[in-house]
């Protein structure tokens, strides 16, 4: 585990110091710095908010070149803010799992869209929220959703037509919402995707808006991005109460997620009419759009690995050959397991979480005082070549039984950890290797020539132009 703890580095133009001038600090005065401050080092500015503007511009290469430069446990300032960026795999479990009652989710900004949802809440509330929730996700109703998930994917492999050119992000998100609307709610989504993906670009902003408390009095300043982000709102909020309306006209066929949360609403003896319409909000943003992604960054890494991808199909053959999958098929599909985890190794669809000190807390030597932000971010140590040789190539084959035996446990956590841990982490999974498989019994994707590929890390770390891909019939 490496970290240097102080409050003080020399300041210069550029947030990050050069290591030298770092180095350059007698080892006495880092060692009386450590003793009184008990903050480690970082990325300072004498300018007040450059930091946040350098965090803001290119989150993804401010914390590598952070984590590069100070090591495993980082702070630096932002809006007051004390900010801990950890790396390291056991801090990380400490914060999650087994500490985690000493942290709670800072989300406030993000209460005009997530209310007091799952996402969001916390301490008894959360617990009482997940309580009611997890029955929706427990393993043989998951199952019976192999179905829904397999016919949605195939329903759009049959649309498409022979080198036609496809945005696969926009293919992928349909599909995700179709399966959340069907399996959830008991209602069509996907009638309502391309609103709802429009809403989602300026609705939800990026995680440096969504962590920062003091961001939500942007809020109230007449900007043209603020406008168009409460436009986004008003429409993803008016979806959710329609979805909530059609399910209530068609009462009593199905046990879906949502009849659950209605009928304790019935029974005057669950969630209210505001908790109902936080829940369905929190459950269509957490579980549609991470899953599109998961499913689209597959896509973009099996066009560039063909080898990889013939293996894939030769998979497919032999366990499905032209049927239809099933949920035994899904266990039986290793390889293509294997190219989904591995796609949520390098780009992880959720590729930063975060909590809020709720006491002083030792890290690592250190001290990040009662208040403080800690970052986790899984695209950083996804890529860690301590954990993972040859970080940066897609392998799958790295996945094996002993890899994964002796890979500390929070070296990889696309799906989070703890009390916290994604509530759809199986069902997502599960519905990125069905997906992928149905389609690739049919089709590859190629990348459209010319098409730049380039991650933005959102709410979610998607394509930033979308994936123009062009169907070839296999
Ligand atoms: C590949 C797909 C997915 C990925 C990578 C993913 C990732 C994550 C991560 C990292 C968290 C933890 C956030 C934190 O600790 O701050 C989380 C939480 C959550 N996810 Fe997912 N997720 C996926 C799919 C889904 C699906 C399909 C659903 C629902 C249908 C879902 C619903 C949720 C909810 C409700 C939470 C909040 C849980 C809580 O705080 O108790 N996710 N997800």
């Amino acid at each position: 585990m490496v970290s240097r703890c102080s409050k003080l580095s020399p300041e210069s133009e550029s947030v990050f110091t050069d290591s030298n001038s770092a180095c350059a600090l007698s080892v006495l005065r880092l060692a009386a710095l450590y003793f009184m401050t008990r903050l480690p080092l970082g990325p300072k500015s004498r300018y007040p908010g450059r930091v946040f503007l350098k965090f803001r511009q290119d989150p993804i290469d401010f914390l590598e070149k952070a984590a590069a430069q100070f090591g495993d446990v980082v702070h630096w300032k932002m809006g007051g803010q004390n900010v801990f960026l950890i790396n390291d795999p056991n801090l990380i479990r400490d914060v999650l799992v087994t500490q985690d009652k000493k942290f709670e989710k800072q989300m406030e900004a993000s209460r005009t869209l997530l209310g007091l949802g799952l996402t969001v809440s916390n301490g008894e509330l959360h617990q009482r929220q997940r309580r009611s929730i997890q029955p929706g996700f427990y393993r043989d109703r998951i199952a019976k959703f192999a179905e829904v998930m397999v016919e949605c994917a195939a329903r759009a492999r049959n649309r498409w037509e022979e080198n036609a050119t496809l945005d696969i992000k926009n293919e992928m998100e349909r599909i995700a919402l179709r399966v959340v609307g069907e399996t959830l709610f008991g209602v069509d989504l996907e009638s309502h995707a391309d609103v709802i993906s429009r809403a989602m670009a300026t609705a939800i902003g990026s995680p440096s808006n969504m962590m920062m408390p003091m961001l939500k009095w942007i809020d109230k300043l007449p900007l043209k991005g603020v406008r168009a982000a409460k436009a986004g709102r008003a429409v993803l909020h008016a979806v959710v109460d329609q979805v909530i309306r059609e399910r209530k006209q068609s009462p009593g066929q199905t046990d879906d997620l949502l009849s659950g949360l209605l009928f304790a609403d019935d029974q005057n003896n669950g969630a209210s009419e505001q908790q109902v319409h936080d829940e369905v909000m929190n459950l269509l943003i957490a579980g549609y759009e991470t899953t599109a992604n998961a499913m689209s960054w597959t896509w973009f890494l099996l066009s560039q690995h063909p080898k990889v991808e013939d293996r894939l199909h030769q998979e497919l053959d032999k366990v499905v050959g032209d049927q239809s999958l099933t949920m035994a098929d899904f266990e039986a599909l290793r390889l293509t397991q294997n190219v989904v985890r591995e796609s949520l190794r390098l780009c992880p669809p959720l590729w930063i979480i975060w909590r809020r000190t709720l006491e002083d807390y030792p890290l690592n030597g250190c001290v990040a005082p009662a208040g403080s932000l800690v970052l986790m971010c899984q695209y950083l140590t996804h890529r860690d070549k301590r954990y993972f040789p040859e970080p940066l190539r897609f392998n799958p084959d790295r996945w094996t039984e002993e890899f994964r035996e002796h890979l500390p446990k929070f070296a990889y956590f696309p799906f989070g950890g703890g009390s916290r841990q994604c509530i759809g982490d199986r069902f997502g999974f599960m519905e990125a290797v069905l997906v992928v498989a149905t389609i690739a019994q049919k089709w590859k994707l190629r990348l459209a020539a010319g098409h730049p590929v380039v991650p933005a890390p959102l709410f979610t770390l998607r394509p930033k132009s979308g994936l123009r891909m062009i169907a070839i019939r296999r």
